[in-house]
This record gives C-alpha cells, sequence and structure tokens, in this order.
C-alpha cells in the first residue's frame, strides 16, 4: 500500500539565507539548491527579489535562478513583494512567485514598509501581471498567530487576508507563524477558522521553531487535513524584521517526523543530513537541527 504523500516546500535557500550574518555566493546558492534537488525535494524557494539594500543576502537572486537548470519536475518560486520585482523574476526566468503579506499592521510596515491594505493593492498588480505572464503566485500572511510588535494575533485578523490572498488568484497560501509562538491550540484556533472557509489543500504551514513547537504544530495541521509543509534546511534563518525568531522547522526534521507518521515526502533523509552538515560548515556555525545532530553524530 501506497503511503500518503505530504509536500515540502524547501524555503533554506531563501527563508534559510535571509537572516545570516554569513551571505553566500551566487555560486554557493546554486550548489545549495543542487544539492537539495539530489535530495528529492521539487519544490524549492530560490531567492528574493526585494532590496539589496533591505536584505543583502537576497542581492542577484536573478543570477540564482539563471544558473538553474531548465527542469519541469521541480519549481523555484522567488518571492517578489512588489512590480518591479515580478517583472525581475519573470526576466531572470522565474515560472513562479510568492507574495507576502501580513495579519499584522505594525509587521507589515516593518517588512515592507506598507500598510497591509496597500500590500494587498501592490500584490493584486503583481498577481494580475503574474497570470498574464503564466506564472503561477503563492501567497503568505506572516504572523498567524503572534506578531514581534503586537503580540498575540487573532483569527480574524488573519482570515480576510487569506481570503483577498485566494481572490486575487493565489493557488495556495502559506501560514506563517513567523517568530514561532504557536503552540498546537493556538494553531488549531486559527486553521479552525481557515478551514470554514478554504479547503485543507489550497493551505501550507510554515512553522519557525523559535520555541520548539513546530513539530506538534505541524502534528495539528496534518491533523486538521493540511499536507503541505514549509522547511529550511538545518533549520537556517529567520527573519529580519523578526528579532529573536529563529528558523524554519529543519526539512530533517520534518522528514524524520513524517516517516514516523507513516507519511511519504519523497526524500533521502541521509542526503537531506549530508547538505545540512554542507550548508552549514559554510556557514561557520553547528547545524541548528536535532535530527541533524543525531544522524551525523556532530
Ligand atoms: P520601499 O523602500 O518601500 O520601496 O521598499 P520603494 O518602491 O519606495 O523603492 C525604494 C528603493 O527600493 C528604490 O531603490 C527601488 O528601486 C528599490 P533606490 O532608488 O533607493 O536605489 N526597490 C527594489 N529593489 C529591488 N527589488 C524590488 C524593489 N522594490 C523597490 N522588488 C520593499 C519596499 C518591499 C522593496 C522593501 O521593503 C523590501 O525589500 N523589504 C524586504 C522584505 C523582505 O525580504 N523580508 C523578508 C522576507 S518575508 C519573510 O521572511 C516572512 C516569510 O518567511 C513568512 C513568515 O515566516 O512569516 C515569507
Ligand atoms: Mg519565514
Amino acid at each position: 500500500m501506497s503511503r500518503e504523500r505530504v509536500s515540502i516546500v524547501e524555503v533554506g535557500a531563501r527563508d534559510g539565507l535571509q537572516n545570516e550574518s554569513t551571505t553566500l555566493s551566487v555560486k554557493g546558492r546554486v550548489e545549495l539548491i543542487r544539492r537539495l534537488m539530489d535530495c528529492g525535494l521539487t519544490r524549492i524557494e530560490a531567492g528574493a527579489f526585494v532590496s539589496p539594500k533591505w536584505v543583502p543576502q537576497m542581492a542577484d537572486s536573478d543570477q540564482v535562478l539563471q544558473a538553474l537548470p531548465s527542469t519541469e519536475a521541480v519549481s523555484f518560486p522567488v518571492l517578489t513583494p512588489n512590480l518591479k520585482g515580478l517583472e525581475a523574476a519573470i526576466a531572470a526566468g522565474a515560472k513562479e512567485v510568492a507574495v507576502f503579506g501580513a495579519a499584522s499592521e505594525t509587521f507589515s510596515q516593518k517588512n515592507i514598509n506598507c500598510s497591509i491594505a496597500e500590500s494587498l493593492d501592490r500584490f493584486a498588480v503583481v498577481c494580475e501581471q503574474a497570470k498574464a505572464a503564466h506564472v503561477r503566485v503563492r501567497g503568505y500572511v506572516s504572523c498567524l498567530v503572534g506578531c514581534p510588535y503586537e503580540g498575540v494575533i487573532q483569527p480574524e485578523q488573519v482570515v480576510p487576508v487569506v481570503r483577498r490572498l485566494f481572490e486575487l488568484g493565489c493557488y495556495e497560501v502559506s501560514l506563517g507563524d513567523t517568530i514561532g509562538v504557536g503552540t498546537p491550540a493556538s494553531i488549531e484556533r486559527v486553521l479552525t477558522a481557515l478551514l470554514k472557509e478554504f479547503p485543507a489543500s489550497w493551505l501550507a504551514m510554515h512553522c519557525h521553531d523559535t520555541y520548539g513547537m513546530a513539530i506538534a504544530n505541524l502534528r495539528k495541521g496534518l491533523d486538521l487535513g493540511l499536507r503541505t509543509i514549509d522547511s529550511s534546511i538545518g533549520g537556517a534563518g529567520g527573519c529580519p524584521y523578526a528579532q529573536g525568531a529563529s528558523g524554519n522547522v529543519a526539512t530533517e526534521d520534518v522528514a524524520y517526523f513524517l516517516r514516523g507518521e507513516g507519511l511519504d515526502c519523497g526524500v533521502d533523509l541521509e542526503r537531506l543530513v549530508e547538505t545540512g552538515q554542507w550548508l552549514f560548515s559554510q556557514l561557520n556555525k553547528p547545524v541548528p537541527s536535532r535530527v541533524n545532530r543525531a544522524l551525523s553524530g556532530k
């Protein structure tokens, strides 16, 4: 009997690297993505078309995209906050982009320098132009349950933003627990509100692991029917506009967890461990992933 499938969106080459003090060169980022492909990952975020003054680690994402193999088997989404980003991404060959909004006004201002309403207006233009260019758009909503500036975020703040992203044509919305403060109870509250309106198959979980709650939160999401998980190799990263937030849940931890649950995510755990070790040797620090440390003995 074949095992039920869970889709992993690997965000290490973007979310992972955007907050690291060591900036990986274009060559290094391309090598990371190639290694991630060799692990069996088929959805690999490849960069961000944002201001290099704001996030220097993502500068030259066009060169990263252009250096990647052209293959139907793997998608390489990139972040595009506005039309300028989208145009540059399309010129570099992007077939999938992501717009990223927030459920918190203050976070929206700090992260993308505009209000939630203004951001949604910008995303409307991005989505329209992307559609015309046959480029798929994924949506993100940050601060799913908590904001580094405003504290607790209620489901009623999240639902309208998610609704608007779907109205604009996003094929999937990734729900970001940006600072990792969620617990299964708060995640259940917001997912229950969302699932009244949207099918579970349209939603992805994007858990940062600051408080070590990510796997428990993912279990809750799986119980409620979600089957798409964002994760970052080694547990790298964080958001530059969410101080103190640690990296995403590690891809190694997710792969180990899913295997234990009898779910298939199509990745080679041993290769993930090697790739996490390789990345953190480039970053000159120990791998945060507990599964990686246990399996590599390092
Ligand atoms: P702005 O300053 O408001 O934009 O920035 P502007 O239109 O006034 O332009 C100012 C300058 O930025 C100009 O350059 C523009 O050309 C340039 P200058 O004349 O000063 O030399 N510019 C751009 N350059 C490159 N690419 C662009 C672009 N747009 C304008 N697309 C902007 C607005 C959004 C660009 C800025 O605020 C920014 O880059 N922010 C960074 C956002 C970011 O990358 N955050 C981290 C990712 S989000 C995240 O991590 C959360 C997530 O993982 C989910 C979760 O965990 O919750 C997704
Ligand atoms: Mg994130």
